[in-house]
Formats: structure tokens, sequence, C-alpha cells
């Protein structure tokens, strides 16, 4: 590598360093293209993506059916606002609420708008149709949440990074272990006042938590014996990841309230969503929620041709299979390993757990050799790394990937 080239990527992250805030930590790689499962770096280096942008890239970089969709209804029309129709967004409704089956869709633009969108939706609910007194609804949630970085959202995390000095909190809200269905029992028939719970049906963000068999579907059922709504957050685990086109169809659970965003526009633009049947919708009414960008054209064709993909190239079957693959290739490397204790996942959302103290560098000194042997990825929390590449892998990519990561870990093991 020239020293030219070197200073390009040097450049670049001296200038993010010097003029963006630093609200994240990201890897020292500098990336300037994407092609389905690979990018490549600004020296011109070719990398596995094994994080698809937190889950948002499943259909792969730059899917060309995507990126026609995108670039053809940019050129006829780009934003109208919602104070006008506009001729692509019921289209796009139709498709995505007959697609996930429910009756309708509200269109945001990021994951944690959709997910204020839901606990408004819900609060809605509480005092219009199910009837709790004005102002006394509580949400009940899992500790170790990740849903996004809104003021509302963070007060109800229990990560100090995220939430330290942003208070005063937003109120309203019920904290319960994630996996623990009679605490969710328990505080469902201890309080009246319940309107919702809030639940990712994996926990990406905290490591990759796949909860109990039976967790979602139980906890759906009590949801129904007190007249609760079900929200699930499928920002990170929707739309193929797991191995199912949502997570919860892993237990045959319909969701009252469901939350995405990231891989519903093949991470080729901003688009999320909330979609619900009539009785619950309802409470939308003009002027009580909306964004200026939530439902444009753009984002309506992008969504339409990201999720036509995903059934197109059978994603999901993908995920399945390859995850299985993976798990069962790690398992073989991890029952001789001293470094990596353990892997855990559905589908093609996985992550390993290494031998280390939750403070210690070692994940992030695997991330960083795994860079330099050609494959991206990323501590979650600590020890723990998250391995979620583009489900467009094949089988030959994917058994490449697990040889660059076990010969990594091998470096690593003592
Ligand atoms: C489960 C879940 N919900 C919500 C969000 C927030 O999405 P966004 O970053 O698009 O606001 C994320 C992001 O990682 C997520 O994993």
């Amino acid at each position: 590598m020239s020293v030219t080239q070197q200073s390009l990527s040097q450049q670049a992250i001296d200038l993010e360093n010097k003029y963006g805030a630093h609200n994240y930590h990201p890897l020292p790689v500098v990336l300037s293209k994407g092609e389905g499962v690979y990018v490549w770096d600004v020296e011109g280096k070719k990398y596995y993506d094994f994080l698809s942008a937190y889950s948002a890239v499943n259909q792969g970089h730059c899917h060309p059916a995507i990126v026609n969709a995108m670039t053809e209804q940019a050129q006829k029309l780009t934003l109208t606002s919602r104070a006008f129709y506009n001729d692509m967004l019921g289209k796009y409704e139709k498709y995505a609420s007959e697609y996930f089956n429910f009756d309708k869709l509200l269109p945001m633009n990021t994951g944690a708008e959709a997910v204020e969108t839901a606990l408004k939706i819900c609060r809605r609910w509480a005092y219009e149709v199910k009837g709790i007194d004005e102002n006394e609804a509580e949400i009940i949630v899992c500790e170790n949440n990740f849903h996004g970085r809104t003021t509302t959202i963070i007060s109800f995390s229990n990560d100090p990074v995220a939430r330290d000095n942003f208070g005063p909190y937003t109120k309203g809200f019920i904290k319960i272990e994630y996996d623990n269905l009679e605490a969710l029992k328990n505080t469902l028939e201890s309080n009246k006042q319940v309107a919702g719970f809030l639940v990712e049906p994996i926990q990406g963000e905290a490591g990759v938590y796949v909860p109990s068999e039976g967790y979602l579907k139980k906890a759906k059922a009590l949801c129904e014996e007190h007249n609760v709504l079900f929200i699930a957050d499928e920002v990170q685990t929707g739309i193929a990841r797991t191995g199912k086109l949502l997570a919860v169809d892993h237990e045959n659970v319909k969701p009252d309230v469901l939350i995405l965003g990231k891989a519903l526009s093949g991470g080729a633009y901003p688009v999320s969503a909330v979609l619900a049947d009539d009785p619950v919708m309802k409470v939308i009414t003009p002027g009580s929620h909306g964004s200026t960008f939530g439902g444009n054209p753009i984002a309506a064709a992008v969504a339409m041709a990201a999720l036509n993909v995903v059934k197109d190239e059978n994603l999901a079957e993908n995920a399945d299979r390859l995850g299985e693959l993976f798990r069962s290739k790690m398992d073989e490397y991890i029952a001789k390993s001293t470094i990596c204790r353990l892997v855990r996942g559905k589908g093609l959302l996985n992550a390993i757990v290494i031998n280390d103290s939750e403070d210690s560098d070692t994940a992030w000194n695997i991330c960083l050799k795994l860079r330099d042997n050609g494959l991206l990825a990323k501590p979650t929390h600590g020890n723990i790394i998250r391995f979620a590449p583009p489900l467009v892998m094949n089988e030959t990519e994917l058994l490449e990937c697990v040889s660059i990561i076990t010969e990594t870990l091998k470096d690593f093991e003592r």
C-alpha cells in the first residue's frame, strides 16, 4: 500500500474526527463501494461484510433491483409530503400490508421513529379503546432492550452509555427481565393500567439473546388474556434475517403492532413502518402523527422492490440453512477453543462470546484482525461479536468466512 493510498483512509477518518460529533466509535476502515456480500475500502481492499449495517443490508449491497427502483422513482417524483397524495404510497401500503398480513401500515423513516409511533399508537389505544384513565397507561419493556435513541426510548434503556445525563426521562414504562414469563405474568396481574408489551423477538444489540422456545407465544397469550397489545420490534430481526420473514413467525405469533425498519429498504434508503389491524390503527387520526418524509415516493418504490427481493430470492430459507451451517461449523471450532465460549443465534443473526471479561478489549482486537483478514464485524457489547452477513450469501462464501473467523480466532488462543 503506497503512502498516498494509505493517507486516503486516514484523511477520511481525520475529517470525521474533526468535523463530526463523536457519537460512534467505528472500526478503522473506510468503505467506498459495496456489492452483494462484499464491500471495498478506499484503498481497494475487498471485505466480506459481516454486519450488514446492523441488518439493514439483508438483500446485499446495492441490489440492482432496489437501486433501479430508487433511481427510476428519483427521476419522476421524490417528495410530496403528506399534504398531497402521491401515486406510490397507496400501492406500497397495499403491498406491504398484504405481505405482512395486516390491515394498515403507517410509514416512517427510521427505526426509532417507528418505535415512537408504536408507543403513541399503544397509548392512544389504551385511552380510547381499552379505557385506561388519562395519562395512566404503562407499557412493559424488557431489561437490556435496544429500541433506538430518542429521549423517550432511552428513558427505558438500562444502558448507561445511551442514557446518562439525558434526563429527565419519560414516564410510563415498567421494565421486566427478558425471557421471563413469570415476571410478565406478575406485572400484568398486579398492574391494571398496562397498555402494551414492547419486545424484541431476539435481543440484537444486547448481544443476540435468543429467548427460550415458547417465550413469544406464551407472552402473546398473556397479553391477550390481559387485553394488552403485544408490540414486536422487528427492526433488526425482521425481513428474513432470522430464517423466517419475521422472527415471531418461528412461534406463529401475530403481533398486535409490528415495527419494521432497516432491511425494509435493503439499506438503500431510510424506510420504517408500523403495521397493525384496523381496531388498533384507527386511533391514528389526521394531525395526530406524521413526518415530512414518511411515505415519500422513493421510500415506497424502494421498499416494494426490497420486499420483492426477499421473496424472489428466498432469503429467509437461505438465512435459515446458512445459519444452521454457520453455528455447526463454529460449534466444531469452539469445542476445542479457549478464546471463544459459545455461538448463539437464529438464521443469520448470530454472535460469539469471547472468553474474556466484558470490559476487555479482546473482542475489539479480534475485529481488527478480522478486518486485516478481509471480514468486517463489530463487538455489540464488551466481549460479544455479532455476525450478520447479507442474506444473499452462498454456501461457498459462508464457508470461506467461517475459515477467516476460525483462523483469526486461532491467533488469540492462549
Ligand atoms: C430492535 C431495534 N429497534 C430499533 C432500532 C433503531 O433503529 P434506527 O437506528 O433506524 O433508529 C434498532 C437499531 O439498531 C434496533 O435494533
